[in-house]
């Protein structure tokens, strides 16, 4: 093996390909460039830039970041999110909480896998998923946040991490068939967010198709999003995805797009969908075996990953200290649903699907 081609492997470079054309691309300087065509994406230190509509966060943002990232290099990455968001932030917890990677003893991880996580936030998973797998190839939309989340894999000695900054479009800078496992964590209802002169179902259809594209035949895919028709929607509290409209995203769409243009809104905070809508459109893409699983008892930090089949809930609602609901409505209301429904009125819908063809 030659030095530039060892210079790619290390940067994980050898993986990327044009996410638009799918060309091949070749290290040129500080740059990855197709090899037919003009086309040429920036590399700063190590982390190619795939990004099509420019920077996804605001300038108080980004300038946020750029503080995180320098007390990163200098104090260690943990005391820099102490720093800037404060120790005992829900910001900091949401990043921190070891009990948030519970999902993984979901996955098909083995020594051996290639991972793909779009999406890695801060790295809140990333290190973790790389202690288990070969590799893992992360994907994040905003710069500053692939830094972080870099600078943070390599202080926790997870050096077979590779970071990309792209999927603003939901193109994936990745060949067809190079993943064992990829990981869509709480990404999936904003994913479409900077595609305005296109369907948000058809974006989000699109990333979907391009997770089957990149998976290996056999490969899964780990999906996690919020429910439609939660039972917090349902009874009416504010959601987020809705301006903090009632019923929010459970209302039928073309109420609730009327409701936010009388708000002064032109559109939702990204697009949920319930149980079987998501199911299908799994399906769709090509995926042949779709388990689904309830986290309670909130999405966000779950204590439990049930499958949702009746006798699992069945069993799972006779356990102690079982709770089943993340507010004190809901937790009074879910015991109560039947549980052959119990998946359609989740907080929020996880997925392992795997790809056979
Ligand atoms: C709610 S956070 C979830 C972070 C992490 N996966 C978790 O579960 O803690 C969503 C993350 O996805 C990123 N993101 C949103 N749309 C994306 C896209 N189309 N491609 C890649 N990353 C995206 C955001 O920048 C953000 O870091």
């Amino acid at each position: 093996m030659n030095l530039v081609s060892r210079a790619r492997n290390a940067f994980g470079l050898d993986k990327y390909v044009c996410p638009r054309t799918r060309a091949p691309l070749r290290v040129d300087g500080d740059t990855l460039r197709a090899a037919t065509g003009d086309v040429v994406y920036p590399v700063r230190s190590g982390i190619p830039d795939f990004l099509r509509f420019g920077a996804a966060e605001d300038n108080q943002t980004r300038a946020q970041l750029e503080r995180l990232n320098r007390l990163a290099l200098d104090k260690g990455w943990r005391a820099a999110l102490h720093s800037v968001y404060g120790e005992n932030s829900p910001m900091v917890r949401y990043v921190t909480e070891a009990a948030r990677a519970s999902f993984m003893d979901l996955l098909p991880l083995t020594e051996q896998s290639e991972v793909l996580e779009i999406g890695p936030g801060l790295g809140q998973f990333t290190a973790l998923l790389a202690h288990r797998a070969r590799s893992v190839h992360a994907l994040e939309v905003v710069a500053g946040q692939a830094e972080f989340a870099a600078e943070r894999c390599k202080q926790s000695g997870a050096l077979n991490v590779h970071f990309a900054v792209g999927g603003d479009d939901c193109r994936l800078p990745y060949a067809d068939g190079e993943f064992d496992v990829v990981v869509l964590n709480l990404v999936f209802e904003w994913c479409a967010s900077r595609c305005l002169d296109e369907a948000e179902a058809d974006v989000q259809n699109r990333l979907l198709a391009e997770m089957h594209r990149v998976l290996k035949r056999g490969g899964s895919v780990y999906l996690a999003t919020k429910n439609r028709f939660a039972l917090r929607h349902l009874i009416g509290k504010p959601d987020e995805h809705c301006h903090e409209t009632r019923f929010g995203s459970a209302l039928p769409r073309w109420i609730a797009q009327c409701l936010l243009r009388l708000k002064g809104h032109p559109r939702a905070l990204g697009r949920l969908y319930s149980h079987n809508a998501l199911k299908g459109m799994l399906r769709d893409v090509g995926f042949d075996k779709i388990d689904s699983f309830w986290a309670a008892p909130e999405m966000r930090v779950p204590t439990h990953y049930v499958p949702t089949d009746t006798a699992s809930i069945r069993q799972a609602r006779r356990e102690d200290g079982f709770v089943q609901g993340e507010l004190r409505s809901t937790r009074l209301l879910m015991p109560m649903v039947p549980a052959p429904l119990v998946k359609h009125f989740t907080p929020g819908l996880a997925f392992l699907a795997t790809k056979h063809r």
